[in-house]
């Protein structure tokens, strides 16, 4: 199977975890474009969506499917997004679509993050990807000498590309998080730091990882 086919299988997966009648949390990327192609065809059995970015909301939309704002939202039951790594533990990096803090903020209302996978993107030690982060501009020399100093990691400005925050991304190469907790802890207390794209708080309880054999079903909490 191509990497595609394995895309819109576990995006078809994941609709086995959306809950009747709610509002489903929708991520970014385009493993989450097979999941919202895969959505309209249930658009008539869900509430709607609470989208984690521009292009996602645009999508939803023009598929029939109602966007509501996070802030007329409570909680949700189920946010359904991709991942760039994850650990064996449900631990992830993301933000390789530059969507990083919505995408946090929409999984912090979920009660329950579903990650969508090819199986390339489970990891032992996560670090190989890029950690993106999302940085006031003017603050990105200095993230970037911090990331150097404490982690010996080099950050590099993503060039052309600003966040639907109106921000910058800084790439961090050379990482190996072997604490993501610790780590996610840390940078969020820089000055300038938005959103660092570690998400260890907010880890996935369940991943559908799209193999050769099928949709391989790992949940983190057993
Ligand atoms: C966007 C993300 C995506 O979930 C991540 O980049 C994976 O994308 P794809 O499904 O296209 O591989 O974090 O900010």
């Amino acid at each position: 199977m191509t990497q595609d086919e394995l895309k819109a299988l576990v995006g078809r997966a994941a609709l086995d975890f959306v809950v009747p009648g709610t509002v489903v949390g929708v991520g970014t990327g385009s493993t989450v474009n097979c999941f919202i192609d895969a959505l309209a065809s249930i658009k008539h059995r869900i509430a709607g969506a609470v989208s984690s970015s521009v292009q996602s909301t645009l999508r939803l939309q023009s598929l029939g499917i109602k966007v509501f704002d996070a802030n007329d939202l409570l909680s949700i039951p189920v946010y359904v997004d991709g991942a760039d790594e994850i650990d064996h533990r449900g631990f992830m990096v993301k933000g390789g679509g530059a969507a990083l803090t919505r995408e946090k903020i929409v999984a912090d209302l979920a009660e329950r993050f579903v990650c969508i996978a090819d199986e390339s993107k489970l990891v032992e030690t996560m670090g190989r990807f890029p950690v993106p982060v999302e940085v006031i501009t003017m603050a990105a020399a200095q993230v970037a000498r911090r990331f150097a100093s404490a982690y010996g990691g080099v950050a590099t400005l993503r060039a052309g590309v600003t966040t639907d925050n109106g921000n910058a991304i800084l790439d961090v190469r050379g990482l190996s998080i072997t604490d993501p907790l610790a780590m996610e802890t840390e940078v969020n207390q820089w000055p300038g730091v938005v959103t660092v794209g570690v998400f260890a708080r907010h880890r996935a309880r369940v991943c559908l990882l799209g193999t050769a054999q099928g949709v391989r079903t790992i949940d983190f909490d057993r």
